[in-house]
């Protein structure tokens, strides 16, 4: 299976999940987009995937904010001449200044802001314009990167619903697109290892014995999935929500842990 001479935005792949799917998509001969706040490192990162015969680009910008995606697509297009996949990964459990697991009554509004923006209206406004691109070359594929979080309920009324929000979106902008076709889908990992050199936090070492598997992900085997969903050969799939999660939500989710 080969889908060298593809074009995908990757939003918010310096690290982790995103710099996980990037290196599987450059292994498989995809041209790569690197769309990141920061542009060092998104360099960095570059010189830690790249392979000679495929094209890996970073751009900064913000998908939270419109006018950075507008400009991230128009670079994209500039370079490449089309978007054949576009991957949302950017997205963040805990924005800067406080924790999305903060109960209702302390929530501060700025963060509910910064998660709502970077959670559920990124995925809107390159989704948005991502189909405008595949439309005009009638094919494209948009995938999601939710959470079980989105699937069960955890601790936290900003981030799980608007990973929920971004699994209805899905399902949703699917059935608009269908005919084109545009096949959107949705990957909800459960517990991904970090960059970090600890690689878990204390608290994420502790769930580890409650997770069925007993394990926590490589940011890779979430690019593995996305991969397979990006390729023609599910080009029947489109709608759907798959887990990646060790079993968590077949165990009831993390509410079985008490959490
Ligand atoms: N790590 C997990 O266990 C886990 C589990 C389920 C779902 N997820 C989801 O997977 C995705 C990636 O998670 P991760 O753990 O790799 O996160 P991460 O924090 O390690 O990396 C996210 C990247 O996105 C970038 N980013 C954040 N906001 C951005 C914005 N507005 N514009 C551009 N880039 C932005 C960050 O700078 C960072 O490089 C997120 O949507 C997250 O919610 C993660």
């Amino acid at each position: 299976m080969s889908e060298s001479n593809k074009v995908a935005i990757i939003t918010g792949d310096a690290r982790g999940i995103g710099k996980g799917i990037a290196r599987v998509f450059v292994k498989n001969g995809i041209n790569v987009v690197m769309a990141g706040k920061d542009l060092k490192k998104l360099e960095n990162t570059i010189k830690d995937i790249k392979l000679s015969d495929v094209e890996v680009y970073p751009v900064k910008a913000d998908v939270a904010v419109p006018a950075n995606v507008e400009s991230l697509f128009d670079k994209t297009i500039e370079k490449f001449g089309k978007v054949d996949i576009l991957v949302n990964n950017a997205g963040t459990a805990e924005p800067s200044g406080g924790k999305m697991a903060d109960p209702i009554t302390d929530f501060d509004h700025k963060v509910m802001d910064e998660g709502v923006n970077v959670n559920y209206k990124s995925v809107f406004y390159c989704s948005q314009r991502a189909a405008k691109e595949m439309k005009a070359k009638k094919k494209g594929v948009i995938l999601n990167i939710a959470s079980v979080d989105g699937l069960v309920s955890t601790p936290g009324t900003v981030y799980g619903p608007m990973k929920a929000a971004v699994i209805h979106f899905t399902k949703v902008l699917s059935r608009e697109l269908a005919t084109v076709p545009i096949r959107v889908n949705c990957i909800c990992p459960g517990l991904v290892l970090k960059d970090t050199p600890d690689r878990l936090t204390d608290h994420e070492k502790d769930l580890l014995k409650f997770i069925p598997m007993h394990r926590a992900l490589e940011p890779e085997d979430i690019g593995n999935l996305a991969y397979f969903l990006a390729s023609d050969e599910t080009k029947w799939i489109t709608g759907s929500v798959v887990t990646v999660d060790e079993g968590i939500t077949a165990d009831g989710g993390w509410f079985a842990f008490g959490l």
